[in-house]
This record gives structure tokens, sequence and C-alpha cells, in this order.
């Protein structure tokens, strides 16, 4: 059975792409339960090296970070700090505006947005969306009470190190749990086409993680997640998704 952690078919219908969180055509949304499952299987290995408390998580192909976001209403006690970068400037506008959503001035926002848009029309999607936003809005509120999310995003090419450098700022990287290109709706933008650009993408990484971190990568089966300075701890494959847990050696 593939999902160990996130085993329940939770209702995620608040959550859906485009009711409160943004979405636009061309920025796929990466399933929430499976970035729940991904996530708690990076917990349970740090889990097993001894490490816990709540973690910054990176993902440097974050597209509008949909489900980061999703992921933060759904973990929030793990999370200390979620950071976000992408090489489509675009995508990192979406990201802000779906990470202004674990504010509560910009949920607020959001929801006088959705009121709008159903007085105007009084379209039921409007109504939906009101009763989810108002739900979310209540958990963001008890979320809140404990910590409040630190976020951050920048705009970057995962294959140059030293932008991705400049762009953490001295952050450090517990978990890095990306959902990388795969043909299908997104492409890799790549200036070297000499090597595979998951190789490059962990290289550029490799100095930059936290002793004992941990990167999740998904992708599709052609990709191989290797590179001789990380072990893989773990792997699991959902629908046409292969998910390579890997650490550096
Ligand atoms: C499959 S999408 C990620 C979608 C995201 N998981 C979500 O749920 O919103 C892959 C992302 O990789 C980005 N990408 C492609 N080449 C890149 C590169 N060289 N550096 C950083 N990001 C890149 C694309 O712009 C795209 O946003």
């Amino acid at each position: 059975m593939p999902y160990q952690f996130a085993a329940d078919r939770e209702n995620y219908a608040d959550y859906a792409g485009g009711k409160v969180f943004h979405s636009l055509p061309g920025y796929p949304a990466f399933p929430v339960r499976l970035v729940s499952e991904m996530f708690q299987r990076c917990l349970a290995v740090r889990a097993a090296h001894g490490l816990s408390g709540p973690c910054t998580l990176y993902d440097p192909c974050c597209g509008g970070a949909y489900h980061l976001s999703t992921l933060a209403y759904g973990h929030w006690d793990d999370l200390e700090m979620l950071i976000g970068s992408d090489v489509d400037e675009q995508a990192i506008t979406l990201a802000r505006r779906n990470f202004a959503l674990l504010t509560l001035p910009g949920l607020d926002d959001r929801i006088a947005e959705i009121e709008t848009l159903l007085k105007r029309y009084c379209k039921p999607s409007h109504a939906e969306a009101l009763e989810s936003a108002q739900s979310l809005r209540a958990r963001l509120c008890q979320l809140t009470q404990a910590h409040n999310l630190q976020t951050h995003l920048f705009h970057a090419d995962v294959m140059r190190s030293q932008t991705l450098q400049e762009g953490l700022d001295g952050r450090r990287i517990d978990i890095v749990l990306t959902d990388v290109p795969y043909g299908q709706h997104t492409t890799w933008q790549i200036a070297d086409t000499a090597r595979p650009p998951v190789w490059q993408m962990l290289e550029s990484l490799r100095s930059l993680l936290a002793p004992d971190a941990i990167v999740a990568v998904a992708s599709d089966k052609s990709q191989k997640v290797v590179h001789a300075d990380y072990r893989a701890v773990a792997h699991f494959q959902i629908g046409k998704r292969r998910i390579v847990l890997s650490m550096v050696r």
C-alpha cells in the first residue's frame, strides 16, 4: 500500500486549487494527499536519525506553491519555515498570493474578494469558496495561536548554487521537498544539457543542506534521482510518480 501516513482519504475539498488557494492555467497543482505523505515520510526518516521539532522546508521548483500552502495547513506544528523558489517569475507571483493565505490578514483579504464575487455573480461556486475560506480561517486562528509560520520566496534557477545561496541568505534547510518538471505540464529550464537536470539540482543543493537533511523528489519514471554524493533512504511510487528520499553521504 503506497500511502503509509496519509492513509485516510481525508476530505480535502477546502484545499481545492482555484477555490480559496490560487491556481492558474499552466501551473500544475501537486496532490494534497501526496505532498502530505512525502512530508510525513521525511519526518519518519528524521525521527529515525534522532531528529525532531519543527523544520525548515524548501522547494526549489515550487511553482505556485499551492502544495506548500496546503501542507502548511495540515502540518503547521511540524514546520518552522517554508521556503520556495522557482525559475519562473510568474510562478513566484502566484506563490506569494498563496503564501499570503497563511496569514490572517491575507486570508481576510481573500475572504473579502470572494464575498465581492458572490455579491456580483451569485454563483454557487463562490458560496462554496466562501464556506471553505471561513473554515480555513477558523483553522488558521487556532494554528497561529501556537506560532506564526515564517515564509520566504525568491526567484532562482535551481541549477545555479550561488543564486540559491544568495536567495536562502544563510537559512538552514532540513527538508527539500520538490515535484520536478516532467514535461506534461511543465518542462525543465536548463542551460547545460550535458548532465541530467535532477543530477544538476542535487549538485547545486549539496552545499546548502543542514547535516542529516532529507531531499525528497517526486518525478516521472524516466528521471533518475541519483548523485554519487547522496544515498537513497526510501522510495515509493504513487500512480505515475516515483518519489525518492535521499540524504547526503
Ligand atoms: C511540476 S511544477 C511544480 C508545481 C508545484 N509543485 C505546485 O504544486 O504548485 C515544476 C516547476 O519547476 C520549475 N522549473 C523548471 N526549471 C527550473 C529550474 N531550472 N530552476 C527552478 N525551477 C524550475 C517550473 O517553472 C515549474 O514551476
